[in-house]
C-alpha cells in the first residue's frame, strides 16, 4: 500500500481504465458561486500528475464563473464496478496557454468547432441556433486548422486533500484520507 496519494490515485485509475466500460476519467466537479451556493457537474480528467488534475471547459461557463470568484473545487471519481470513490479538494489555477493549445489540437474537428459554436451555460433560443452557429464555424475554418477559442481552456485542481474510499466486507468500508502537510502528506483513517 502506497502512502503517496498520487501513486495510489494512479493505481486505482489504471484499474478503472481496465474495468469501466465508459469514461473511467469522468469526475464530478463541485464549485461554489459568490454566495457560497454549490453546484456540481461531470467533466473529463484530461491530464494529471503531481502538479494536479486537469479538465477543460468554456471560460464563460457557470463553473468557470464560479471559479473566477472562488478558485477552489472538489472532484469526485466513482467507479461503480470497482466499488470505489476518490475525493479530491484543492485550489484551482488556469492551465497555461501552451498546455491548453496542445490538448485542443488533439480533439476531433467536430469537438473543436463545437467549442467555437458554444456559449456554454448561456441561454439558447433553440437547438437550430446552435446548429446554425456550428455551420457558420465550419465554413469559417474550412480548409485550415481550428485554433483554440480564446474563451476555452484548461483548469488544474491542485489537491490539498484526498480521500480513498473502498468497499470492504460486512459494510466495514475503508476511508483513507491524506492532507497536505509541508512537502508531504499526513495520512489518517476515517470511520466509514
Ligand atoms: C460524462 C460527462 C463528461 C463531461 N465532460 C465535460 C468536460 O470535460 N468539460 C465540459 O466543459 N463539460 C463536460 N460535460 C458537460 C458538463 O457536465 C456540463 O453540462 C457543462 O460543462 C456545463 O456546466 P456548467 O453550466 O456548470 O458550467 C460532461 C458531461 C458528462 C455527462
Amino acid at each position: 500500500m502506497s502512502d503517496d496519494p498520487f501513486i495510489l490515485f494512479d493505481r486505482w485509475f489504471a484499474e478503472a481504465r481496465e474495468s469501466e466500460p465508459n469514461d473511467p476519467n469522468a469526475m464530478a466537479l463541485a464549485t461554489a458561486d459568490a454566495h457560497g451556493r454549490p453546484s456540481v457537474r461531470m467533466v473529463l480528467l484530461k491530464g494529471h500528475g503531481a502538479d494536479g488534475f486537469v479538465f477543460y471547459t468554456n471560460r464563460g461557463s457557470r463553473k468557470a464563473r464560479d471559479l473566477a470568484v472562488d478558485a477552489q473545487a472538489g472532484l469526485l471519481f466513482h467507479w461503480k464496478s470497482l466499488r470505489r470513490q476518490i475525493r479530491i479538494e484543492g485550489a484551482v489555477t488556469h492551465a497555461g496557454d501552451a498546455e491548453s493549445d496542445a490538448y485542443f489540437a488533439t480533439r476531433g474537428r467536430d469537438s473543436q468547432l463545437g467549442a467555437w459554436a458554444s456559449d456554454q451555460s448561456q441561454p439558447l433560443d433553440d437547438r437550430a441556433t446552435f446548429e446554425a452557429r456550428f455551420a457558420e464555424m465550419t465554413a469559417r475554418f474550412e480548409g485550415r486548422d481550428v485554433p483554440r477559442p480564446p474563451n476555452w481552456g484548461g483548469y488544474r485542481v491542485v489537491p490539498d486533500s484526498f480521500e480513498f474510499w473502498h468497499d470492504r466486507a460486512h459494510r466495514l468500508h475503508e476511508r483513507r484520507v491524506f492532507a497536505r502537510a509541508g512537502d508531504g502528506w499526513r495520512e489518517g483513517l476515517l470511520f466509514p
